[in-house]
């Protein structure tokens, strides 16, 4: 499943943050707000359960969320920009962090770091990484989670390409996709088109 967040104020957001004339602190500062909104309908769906409160006039079966808490996983490093403005939005939301490099020889994703909450088959695993472009780091991280017993994810991009989702698709199809924007095409060295430029560069300052 592909759910697009047309929202009026993601896609402003997003128009500032592609143009590259915008400077490394406004970036940063657009992907927090962005990623609160974005934090908003990737969780819309989530199941409630109704909890006995006293509100000041009496008694009230409450919804609430339902459940264990959720893990936010950051894949290795954009990821980590999605991730502050989605706490804010989630502040008991549990936190993991998948690192991957790809192999110069085999090509192949090599992982470097792995921290993941426990009990991740209990809960919503949410997997964030600004860009879901030729999809291999993003479906091999979805495969480290499955490996540490993650059954019920999702990943969150800000932009995708279609190749990226077509090969999330087929590795995952049971991981439905969010994004802000599915951009034209990939550019030979595997950048999304017209994009927004290295997204780890831009927020960090680095380059
Ligand atoms: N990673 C990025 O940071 N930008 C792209 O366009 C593709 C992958």
């Amino acid at each position: 499943m592909l759910t697009i967040v047309d929202h009026a104020l993601v896609q402003h957001k997003l128009s500032i943050m592609r143009d590259k004339a915008t400077p490394t602190a406004q970036f940063r500062q657009l992907l927090r707000e962005i990623s609160q909104l974005l934090a908003y309908e990737v969780t819309r769906d989530l199941p409630l359960e109704a909890v006995a409160i006293e509100t000041p006039m009496g008694p009230m079966d409450a919804p609430m969320v339902a459940g264990k808490k959720l893990a936010l996983v950051s894949i290795l490093r954009a990821g980590n920009g999605l991730l502050d403005g989605m706490l804010e939005v989630i502040p008991p939301a549990r936190v993991g962090f998948v690192g991957l490099y790809r192999d110069e020889k085999t090509l192949e994703p090599v992982e470097y770091y792995l921290n993941l909450p426990d009990a991740l088959d209990e809960r919503l695993v949410i997997a964030v990484d600004p860009m879901l472009a030729t999809g291999n780091s993003s479906v091999a991280a979805i495969d480290k989670l499955k490996q540490a017993g993650a059954k019920n994810i999702r990943f969150l991009c800000l932009l995708a390409a279609p190749e990226g989702i077509e090969r999330m698709k087929s590795a995952h199809p049971d991981v439905p996709v969010y994004t802000a924007s599915v951009d034209k095409q990939l550019n030979d060295n595997g950048y999304i088109v017209p994009g927004l430029g290295d997204a780890g560069d831009r927020m960090f300052g680095t380059k």
